[in-house]
C-alpha cells in the first residue's frame, strides 16, 4: 500500500497559563481546555463537520485525574464529536503531542482514518512533573541512569558541563532574544491570532484567558544575571534561561490530502517525514540533533532546505547546542524560533508539539518563499523528536 499524503488544515491552542494557584487555569480542568480546543478547530472549519471527524488523539504526560481515562476519547465525548469517533492517548512526555500528531497522521498516511484531530495538554498545575510516578528502583540502584537524569535541570546543567564553551551569559543572552522576539509577535498581534480565548474561573472572580501568562517583556540581561541556579549551587540554569511550569492545550487539525482536495479546504503543511531517537537520559536536551540528523536523512532534506525552525526551548543550553551543532547563527539566527520560544511562552510539556506547528502555520501564511520547516524537541529521559513539514 503506497502511503497517503497527509496535510494540516489548522491548528490552535489556549493560553498558557503559569501552574499553580497563581495560574489562570488553577481553577479550570485540562479535559475541559481540550474541548475549547477540539471546538475552536471545528468553528474555524466549518467545511468540516464533526461528523466527519473520525479520529481524536492527544498526548499527555500524566495520564490521570482530569487527563485520565484515555483522554482522547473522554474529550471527543465532551466536545460533542459523534460517538463514531475513536480517540486515543499517547505519551512521549514534552513530545506526547507531537506524537499524537505523528500517530493520527499515520493512521490517515496507512488508509485508517481519512479526518483527525491531534494535540497535547499539560496543566502542571494539576499534575506537577513526575508527582505521582513511580520510576523502578533498579533505575538507581543498578546505575541505568543518574540520579539527574530524573530532573530536568540537572540534565541541562550537565550539558553545560559537556560543552564548557557555552557559558551562563550566553544562555542568558539566547533567554534574553526569546523574551524580546514574543514581545515582537504579541507587539504584531501575531501570537494573539494562535490563541483561542477561554472564559475561566480565578481568585480574582472570571475572566478571559486570551495572553500567555509567562512572557517576561521587561526581561533585561542585569535580571537575568541575578537570578538563582536552582539546580545546582554555582550553576548556569536559572529560571530565566529555562522554560517555565505551566498549563495549556494545542490541537491540529489532519486530513489526507486527497479529503482536502474533496472537501475544498486548504491543507497548509503537509507532514514529509519524522524521526524520533534516545540518548542518555542525562543529557535529555541533547535528543533534537540526532532526531533531526534522522529526519532529514529519511526525507532526503539538509539544514540549509529548513526556511524555519521551530525547536522547543526547554533550556537555553539545549537549543545552543543545537544550533552549534547545525551551523545556525548564536544569539539569534534569523530562522529559529522567529517568534520567540518555550523560555518566554512557558512549555506545558505535551502542549508545546503542537504549538510548535501552530507556529509553522503561523510563519508560513506570512512568508509564501517558505518551502520546508521543521519542528524539533528534546524528551525526559533522553530521546529527541524533529517532523519536517512542506508547503502544499
Ligand atoms: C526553573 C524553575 C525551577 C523556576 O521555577 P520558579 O522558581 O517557580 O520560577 P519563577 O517564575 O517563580 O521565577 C523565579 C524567580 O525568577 C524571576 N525570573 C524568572 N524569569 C525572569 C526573567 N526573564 N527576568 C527577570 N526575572 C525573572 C522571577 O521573577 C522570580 O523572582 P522572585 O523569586 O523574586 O519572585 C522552573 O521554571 C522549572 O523547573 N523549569 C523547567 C521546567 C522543565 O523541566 N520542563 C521540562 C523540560 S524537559
Amino acid at each position: 500500500m503506497k502511503a497517503r499524503d497527509v496535510v494540516v488544515v489548522d491548528g490552535v491552542r489556549t493560553a498558557f497559563g503559569r501552574a499553580g494557584e497563581k495560574g489562570f487555569f488553577w481553577h479550570t480542568r485540562a479535559d475541559d481546555m481540550v474541548v475549547r480546543v477540539i471546538r475552536e478547530l471545528l468553528r474555524r472549519n466549518p467545511k468540516v463537520t464533526r461528523e466527519m471527524v473520525e479520529e481524536n488523539v492527544w498526548g499527555a504526560t500524566t495520564q490521570e485525574g482530569d487527563q485520565g481515562l484515555t483522554l482522547g476519547r473522554t474529550s471527543a465525548l465532551l466536545a460533542g464529536l459523534p460517538e463514531s469517533c475513536s480517540g486515543c492517548s499517547v505519551d512521549r512526555m514534552c513530545a506526547g503531542g507531537l506524537t499524537a500528531i505523528t500517530t493520527a497522521a499515520s493512521e490517515i498516511a496507512l488508509g485508517a482514518c481519512d479526518i483527525a484531530i491531534a494535540g497535547g495538554v499539560e496543566h502542571m498545575g494539576h499534575h506537577p512533573m513526575g508527582a505521582t510516578a513511580d520510576p523502578n528502583p533498579r533505575f538507581l540502584t543498578e546505575r541505568l541512569v543518574s540520579e539527574d537524569a530524573l530532573v530536568m535541570g540537572k540534565t541541562a546543567e550537565n550539558l553545560h558541563d559537556l560543552y564548557p564553551e557555552i557559558t551562563k551569559e550566553m544562555a542568558d543572552e539566547y533567554a534574553l532574544h526569546s523574551q524580546l522576539k514574543t514581545a515582537r509577535g504579541y507587539a504584531e498581534g501575531k501570537i494573539q491570532k494562535m490563541i483561542v480565548p477561554m472564559t475561566v474561573y480565578t481568585k480574582e472572580g472570571w475572566i478571559v484567558a486570551d495572553r500567555d501568562q509567562q512572557p517576561r517583556p521587561e526581561t533585561t540581561m542585569e535580571g537575568l544575571a541575578s537570578l538563582k541556579t536552582p539546580f545546582r549551587i554555582q550553576g548556569k540554569v536559572t529560571p530565566g534561561n529555562s522554560s517555565g511550569l505551566n498549563d495549556g492545550a494545542a490541537a491540529v487539525l489532519l486530513m489526507s490530502a486527497d479529503k482536502a482536495a474533496e472537501l475544498g479546504v486548504e491543507g497548509r503543511l503537509r507532514l514529509k517525514g519524522y524521526a524520533y531517537a534516545g540518548v542518555r537520559p542525562e543529557i535529555m536536551g541533547y535528543g533534537p540533533i540526532p532526531a533531526t540528523r534522522k529526519a532529514l536523512e529519511r526525507t532526503g532534506l539538509s539544514m540549509e532546505d529548513m526556511g524555519v525552525i521551530e525547536l522547543n526551548e526547554a533550556f537555553a543550553v539545549q537549543a545552543i547546542i543545537f544550533m552549534k551543532e547545525f551551523g545556525l547563527k548564536f544569539p539569534d539566527d534569523e530562522r529559529l524560533n522567529a517568534l520567540g520560544g518555550a523560555i518566554a511562552f512557558g512549555h506545558p510539556l505535551a502542549g508545546s508539539g503542537p504549538r510548535l506547528v501552530i507556529h509553522l502555520l503561523s510563519l508560513f501564511s506570512d512568508r509564501p518563499d517558505l518551502r520546508y520547516g521543521m519542528t524539533t524537541m528534546c524528551v525526559g529521559l533522553g530521546q529527541g523528536a524533529t517532523a519536517i513539514w512542506e508547503r502544499v
